[in-house]
């Protein structure tokens, strides 16, 4: 994507582009509409890039030294609103979401962007999880990153499904649940995404940070965000599991074997177990090949990108006082996760791995969310054959069944059960799917998730280029 004549450098760093499909009786619609973010209108009315995003320098516009100095130091030049990660629902109302503390109400009929809530002024955080998780009630869970009185923190907040009455936005004074202090002071975690069970909010604090240091730097000296993000080699995964009632801590330390991960894709508790599923890579390499100049050298890329791998934690939650060192505390049935208390007291977690490569953006039946649960479909991390595969994992059975077509970039966007079913993979999946063969075709294919095979589509011609989709939400009618 360019403007003018620049273009950005990485397949993060594009404007926000909101894609709509609607079914109704008269037939099916496409849309779409950019986002009216700042970074967005800032570029668009200089006809260059001015907003530094994740991978991409903007341009400086300031002639005066200081002035340029004390611009980026202000918290929202520092940081992009360019929201691409999705559309979520806070309080009833639809908005784009992004890692940055900035949110972008929309309206999800026109795809009209409204208004602009800045959360670092509103409620002082630095950064936010993107991906939310909504209860039955509209209530919606999310993890809010701030500094406190002893360094970074995650704060885990409640945010009604309607603004409290006398209160400005459904972002004021939010309820908090609890909030865990990060493991490193001067770096904390990215967290793409975090996972509830019935009663916990589960946090993974992975070895890839954001260094505080390092990103103040790299504002003042031109240099984009991903120059910030530190591997922390030899370092494990930290497991926090807060209480959703009481708002503390579970007092027994956790740790998993390393990996880096984007999407939580559900937890559970079974058994006095809880259950993390994750996508998985070994270490953060994707974020550096989706460089735009790696992703041209097309199919070598894929055959040099770890392809992850779908892993299974388990914590047991009966730790006994005394246990010898080599046994395994996971006691679920068929379960090949392993959990043994160390000599410090704490646990060192081995997941059980079920798939050879990962199925990412991952959706499931959303009544099973927080539940056990068998099925999830997501978009294959194996790009070396057909780069778009998605597939739909089973858990019980271990096997993945696999729809890909030649020529189609295909994304998952949301699984919709048939109402009144009761298998959890009856229902449909929608699939968005962008075309080599000419890049101003669009598509959404519906597939029967019971056997992933075809139902039926829906083809657009577009005036211009379309890109993949991220994120999908399902509205119903
Ligand atoms: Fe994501």
């Amino acid at each position: 994507m360019t403007y003018g004549e620049h273009e950005f450098n990485h397949v993060f760093d594009g404007s926000a582009l909101l894609q709509k499909f609607t079914f109704g009786e008269n037939g099916a619609t496409f849309s779409s509409r950019f986002l009216k973010s700042y970074a967005y209108t800032t570029n668009l009315e200089n006809e260059q890039i001015v907003v530094s995003e994740f991978g991409t320098t903007g341009k400086s516009l300031s002639r005066s030294k200081l002035g340029k100095l004390g611009d980026k130091l202000a918290f929202d030049k520092m940081f992009s609103d360019n929201a691409p990660v999705g559309v979520v629902v806070f309080g009833g109302e639809h908005y784009c979401t992004t890692e940055a503390p900035f949110l972008h109400k929309i309206d999800p009929e026109t795809l009209e962007t409204i208004s602009k809530v800045d959360l670092h002024k509103e409620l002082g955080i630095n950064s936010q999880c993107p991906n939310p998780k909504m209860l039955s009630d509209g209530t919606s869970i999310n993890v809010l990153h701030a500094v406190g009185a002893t360094g970074p923190k995650y704060d885990i907040v409640a945010i009604p499904k309607k603004p409290v009455v006398g209160k400005a936005s459904v972002f004021s004074k939010p309820k908090k649940i609890g909030s865990v202090d990060a493991r490193w002071k001067l770096n904390p975690c990215h967290m793409h995404t975090f996972g509830l069970t019935e009663n916990y909010v589960v946090l993974l604090e992975q070895p890839l940070t954001i260094d505080v240091k390092a990103t103040v730097t790299n504002t003042i000296f031109d240099k984009p965000f991903i120059g910030g993000m530190e591997w922390m080699e030899n370092k494990l995964v930290k497991i926090h599991l807060v209480n959703r009632e009481t708002g503390k801590e579970l007092k027994q330390k956790i740790k998993c074997e390393a990996f880096f991960f984007m999407h939580i894709i559900n937890c559970f508790e079974q058994d006095n177990h809880v259950v993390i599923d994750v996508d998985t890579y070994k270490k953060p390499e994707l974020l550096y090949a989706f460089y735009v100049k790696n992703l041209r050298r097309g199919s070598v890329l894929g055959s040099e990108l770890d392809r992850g791998c779908v892993k299974r934690v388990v914590v047991p939650l009966d730790v006994p006082e005394k246990v010898a060192p080599e046994t395994n505390l996971v006691r679920l049935a068929g379960s090949k996760a392993t959990a043994r208390k160390q000599k410090d007291g704490s646990l060192l977690l081995t997941p059980d791995t079920f798939t050879n490569c990962v199925y990412e953006v991952p959706t499931l039946h959303p009544q099973h969310a927080s539940r056990k649960y068998r099925y999830f479909y997501g978009n294959s991390g194996d790009m070396t054959v057909n780069a778009g595969k998605v597939g739909k994992v089973d858990f019980d059975s271990r096997e993945v069944k696999e729809w890909h077509e030649e020529e189609v970039y295909a994304n998952v966007t949301c699984f919709v059960p048939r109402p009144g079913a009761t298998a959890e993979d009856d229902g449909v999946l929608l699939v968005t799917a962008v075309h080599s063969t000419d890049r101003r075709k669009t598509s959404l294919v519906v597939l029967d998730a019971a056997d992933m095979k075809e139902m039926g589509r829906v083809e657009f011609m577009t005036p211009s280029d379309v890109p993949k989709s991220l994120h999908g939400l399902f509205i119903p009618e």
